[in-house]
């Protein structure tokens, strides 16, 4: 579902965009805005086409959930921003603020379509389970309608932040520099369990199937390929559940179409009366 998006609308997300920047940087809190933008869009069910990227996550009874315990604080953040930028739906905010953290981080540019709709109701669907395996993460995963390469780029994310024993349980960062978006997870991931950084089950079973290891081992190798495939899956999971509005030509460009439509007629006419003649 999409709003309507007209030219003040595009400048009032540029807008928000420089000030999640400003705020992410001042705050230091790429990690949990990334993580929000992940829980609010990680609800859809492709097949019964509920959920996703909608800001459901603003309600309470969501937000409440085991799995969405710390998030309140990203949700906050994103409040103060919304209250400049009221026109700006809570859905595309909160994707966009995903979007500049990773980019402010150091990871790749992903490209930002606005008009995701505002949700009335919290969403049903369940995020992943951290002390699950190989099986669980493709089901939730399909239920969303990504990919095995999904997957695995997209558990990259882990590359920032840490976990906090009050919120999941568990402890600790994945990487030495929580605040740098690169391909460490992967290169972390590959070495085994080392002292201070954290490895989750479902990060482990990454190593546990032939083809998520393949693409752990790619990733490990090549930081462009996974940033390149990451900006993919991201810009994606940003858009679950949400069909972006298509483009309405401008004025111009409808007048240039209009032209070169006409010129085909007439040379095709010019061409077709000279075949006629010639016979
Ligand atoms: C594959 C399934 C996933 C599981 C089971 C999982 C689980 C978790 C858990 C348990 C935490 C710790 C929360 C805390 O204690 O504060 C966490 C944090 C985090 N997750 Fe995931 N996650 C998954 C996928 C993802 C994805 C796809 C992204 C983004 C693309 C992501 C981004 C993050 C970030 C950035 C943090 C750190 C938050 C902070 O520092 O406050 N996760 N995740």
């Amino acid at each position: 579902m999409a709003i309507n998006v007209d030219a003040e609308y595009h400048k009032e997300i540029e807008k928000s965009r420089r000030d999640l920047r400003a705020l992410i940087c001042s705050r230091q809190c790429a990690p949990i805005m990334l993580r929000l933008a992940w829980h609010d869009a990680g609800t859809y069910d492709a097949k019964k086409k509920t959920g996703g990227a909608n800001g459901s996550i603003r309600f309470k009874e969501e937000l409440d959930r085991p799995y969405n315990k710390g998030l309140e604080k990203a949700v906050a953040f994103c409040e103060e921003v919304k209250c400049k930028h009221p026109r700006v739906s809570y859905a595309d905010l909160y994707q966009l603020a995903g979007v500049v953290a990773v980019e402010v981080t150091g990871g790749p540019a992903i490209k930002f379509t606005p008009g995701r709709k505002d949700a009335d109701c919290p969403d049903e669907g369940e995020l992943p389970d951290a002390n699950q395996g190989v099986s669980h993460l493709r089901t939730v995963f399909c239920r969303m309608g990504l990919s095995d390469r999904d997957i695995v780029a997209l558990s990259g994310g882990h590359t920032l932040g840490r976990a906090h024993k009050e919120r999941s349980d568990y402890e600790g960062p994945w990487t030495q520099d929580p605040l740098k978006f690169d391909n460490t997870y992967f290169v972390e991931l590959k070495k085994g369990e080392s002292p201070g950084l954290l490895q989750l089950n479902t990060d482990k079973a990454l190593l546990g199937d032939p083809k998520f290891q393949s693409y752990v081992e790619l990733y490990a190798k090549d930081e462009d390929v996974f940033f390149r495939d990451y900006a993919t899956a991201h810009k994606k999971l940003s858009e679950l559940g949400f069909t972006p509005p298509r483009r309405i030509p401008s004025a111009m460009a409808q007048q240039t179409i209009g032209i070169t439509v006409a010129a085909a007629v007439v040379i095709f006419t010019i061409c077709y009366e000279a075949s006629r003649r010639s016979k």
